[in-house]
């Protein structure tokens, strides 16, 4: 049996997004920004798809900037928003410390370029929160950037009440929403949220396509100079296939919202509590607060890494939190934000469903984990010191 167990990673699209696109390769081609009848009728189904995007965040379509994905729309987000709090001689940043590399990484870079970042502490259940911002927040912050759910551990942040301080202080709220839209309720106008980011591919979309919601009167700045695409805000000739797919498969994971989550929340639970008859093994994350297909774990005495290869080896497509950096194994931050010490933090495995995903496929999900999980601990040395006492279990 194979199972595809990483929809946080990628998923599949959806037939409906697949047709959705199909005319837009060969049929409807033209150029949007032409002024011709074909590049006319591209611009109305561009613009039909920003007014579908725009409505499943509860938005105006003028707010929709379509981007390559979530990285471009991260990027772009705490660019502006870095860019106008300059300008106001406002240099702090205030985001979590188990944010999306495309988040941490563009505030290194501000780092360099002399903005102050403070990355708040992420509690044991992988929770920020409103109180924690409120009190970051100085008067030269510019910028709070907070995820609305985590890619690895599934955890979904008080967003409204974050808005909200945000709100309060007047200083522009991000978030990045990449693993929240498309399986949670966002509303951005009653989240108080004046930028937030998705990504196609994580909603049964194409590759390589997202957008960026951007509150109206919102200075943004631009990313990639040229044309005067997307309101002069994002140059280049617009990926209307991707777009059309994405606002196809946006569309339709909103309207099946509530019935997909029912489903894969009750595969999500029945996971949960057979992979915590493992001994030794923890969930990471909040049991409430947290995606309907986020499944994360950590077993002690074994590596991340060959529990995945195993896993693969049996069908079953995973990943863990570790990263396999040039040659040198780094535990996720995230698990690390979380309080998991490194040893821990190697044995981690997230398996992240969806809607496409079968009862069938969790049982053999619950049947070979324990296996596999229990021939690696019988060649660790790790594990061994821990049943003969030399070293302590954490777990
Ligand atoms: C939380 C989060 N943010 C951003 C991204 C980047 O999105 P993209 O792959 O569309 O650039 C991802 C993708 O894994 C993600 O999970």
């Amino acid at each position: 049996m194979q199972v595809y167990a990483d929809n946080a990673a990628t998923t599949k699209m959806s037939k409906t997004a697949i047709d959705a696109m199909l005319p837009y390769f060969d049929t409807v081609y033209g150029n949007p920004s032409s002024l011709h009848t074909p590049g006319q009728k591209a611009k109305e189904a561009l613009e039909d798809a920003r007014a579908t995007v725009a409505k499943c965040l509860g938005c105006e379509p003028r707010e929709i900037i379509f981007t390559s994905g979530g990285s471009e729309a991260d990027n772009q987000a705490i660019r502006s928003a870095a860019r106008l709090g300059a300008r106001k001689g406002k240099k702090h940043i205030i985001s979590t410390a188990f944010e999306h590399h495309a988040v941490l990484h563009t505030l290194e870079r501000l780092e360099e370029e002399g903005f102050e970042v403070t990355l708040l502490d992420v509690h044991e259940n992988g929770l920020v929160t409103a109180q924690q911002v409120k009190e970051a927040i100085r008067p030269d912050t510019c910028l709070v950037t907070i995820m609305y759910a985590n890619n690895e551990i599934g955890t979904i942040q008080p967003i409204a009440e974050i808005g909200a301080v945000c709100k309060e202080a007047g200083v522009p709220f991000h978030t990045d929403a990449v693993q929240a839209a498309g399986h949670l309720p966002i509303d951005v106008k009653k989240e108080h949220i004046d930028l937030l980011s998705l990504s196609a591919h994580k909603f049964h979309g194409p590759k390589g396509v997202g957008a960026l919601y951007v509150r109206r009167g919102f200075p943004l700045t631009n990313l990639i100079e040229g044309g005067a695409q997307e309101r002069g805000k994002r140059a280049g000739t617009e990926n209307l296939p991707g777009i059309r797919g994405m606002a196809a498969a946006l569309a339709e994971s909103c309207a099946n919202m509530e019935a997909n989550a029912q489903k894969v929340t009750a595969m999500r639970d029945r996971l949960i509590q057979g992979l915590r008859q493992i001994p030794h093994s923890a969930v990471n994350g909040d049991l409430e607060h947290r995606l309907p297909g986020n499944v994360s774990f950590c077993f002690e005495g074994i590596e991340g890494e060959s529990l995945l290869l195993l896993l693969d080896a049996q069908g079953v497509a995973a990943s863990s939190g570790s990263a396999c950096t040039s040659g040198s194994l780094d535990p996720s931050h995230v698990l690390l934000a979380i309080g998991r010490v490194h040893d821990v933090a190697h044995g981690s495995l997230r398996l992240s469903l969806c809607e496409y995903n079968t009862e069938e496929e969790v049982d053999h999900i619950l049947e070979v984990v324990p296996q596999v999980v229990q021939y690696l601990r019988n060649m660790s040395p790790v594990w061994r010191d821990l049943q003969t006492g030399k070293r302590q279990y954490i777990l």
